[in-house]
């Protein structure tokens, strides 16, 4: 009986939590449709005939694709290296996961960029948001109200060699986290196949997809791929499953 209480509780608080803190509707389930699949392997030609060219040129050997102030993680070596994973997540105390040395959305980026061999980039914010979930809660809200574009840390140095990027985030009151609208501001993404994946608690992609497709009107946006942040914290070989089939089933 005390268990059956505690498990309506626990629904009921994570129904009204998420309600708190942006809309709620049911996860989506990834799905590749053969567009998907055509663009990516385009892209992925055009790569091999770049790493062709390259070779040829007897090799650049000055790539250092991408910089933050807090990180530097220069590729050791640029052939073939023409997707980018950029992606924002915050640690720190969050829903239904407790406190974390790391973001769900960067379990999830972490195993993209390993298995298609991608550089990275962590879209961090100048202000930090507060370590606090509610206080966090209360400063997104404030920002989405505002349609604020919150000032960035670093830059992707040459964007201009990426023909793919994955575009990752967690879903923040049914929306992304404004800081991801300045990373797309930030650059010119036409021509790029832009493959976006997200964490969430409840929402699924909660319709970003498609609002990235409308706010990068020159950019090849794929439907993308939504994971449960819990999941993503807390069972590895699930999370790298479920990444390792969505991109199986691109392509790549
Ligand atoms: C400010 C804020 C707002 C959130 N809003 C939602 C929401 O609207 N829907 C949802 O399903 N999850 C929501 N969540 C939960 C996050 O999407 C989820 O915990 C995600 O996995 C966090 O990813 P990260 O650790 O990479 O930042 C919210 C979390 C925070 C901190």
């Amino acid at each position: 009986m005390k268990h059956k209480i505690a498990v309506i509780a626990s629904a009921l608080f994570m129904a009204l939590t998420i309600t708190a803190c942006g809309a709620s509707e049911p996860a989506s389930a990834p799905s590749v449709a053969e567009t998907d699949k055509a663009a990516v392997q385009e892209k992925l030609n055009k790569q091999d005939s770049n790493t062709d060219e390259t070779k040829a040129d007897d090799k650049q050997s000055d790539n250092s694709a991408v910089t933050t102030q807090a990180e530097t993680e220069a590729p050791t070596d640029s052939d073939g290296k023409n997707i980018l994973v950029a992606y924002f997540s915050r640690a720190d105390e969050n829903y239904n996961v407790g406190t974390i040395d790391k973001g769900n959305t960067q379990i999830v980026a972490e195993y993209i960029a390993s298995e298609v061999d991608a550089d990275s980039f962590h879209i961090e914010t100048v202000t930090p948001y507060p370590a606090d979930y509610d206080d966090c809660c209360d400063v997104a809200k404030k920002e989405l109200a505002d349609k604020a574009r919150p000032e960035l840390n670093g830059t992707v140095d040459n964007m201009e060699q990426y023909d793919i990027v994955f575009l990752g985030y967690p879903i923040w009151w049914g929306d992304m986290p404004m800081a991801v609208y300045t990373f797309m501001d930030s650059y010119d993404f036409s021509d790029k196949v832009v493959i976006p994946f997200n964490t969430h608690e409840g929402s699924g992609e909660s319709g970003t997809y498609s609002a990235i497709g409308s706010y990068l009107p020159n950019a090849q946006v794929l439907d993308g791929m939504a994971i449960q942040g819990k999941t993503a914290q807390e069972f590895s070989s699930d999370t790298q499953q479920s990444v390792s089939d969505w991109l199986d089933g691109l392509g790549f």
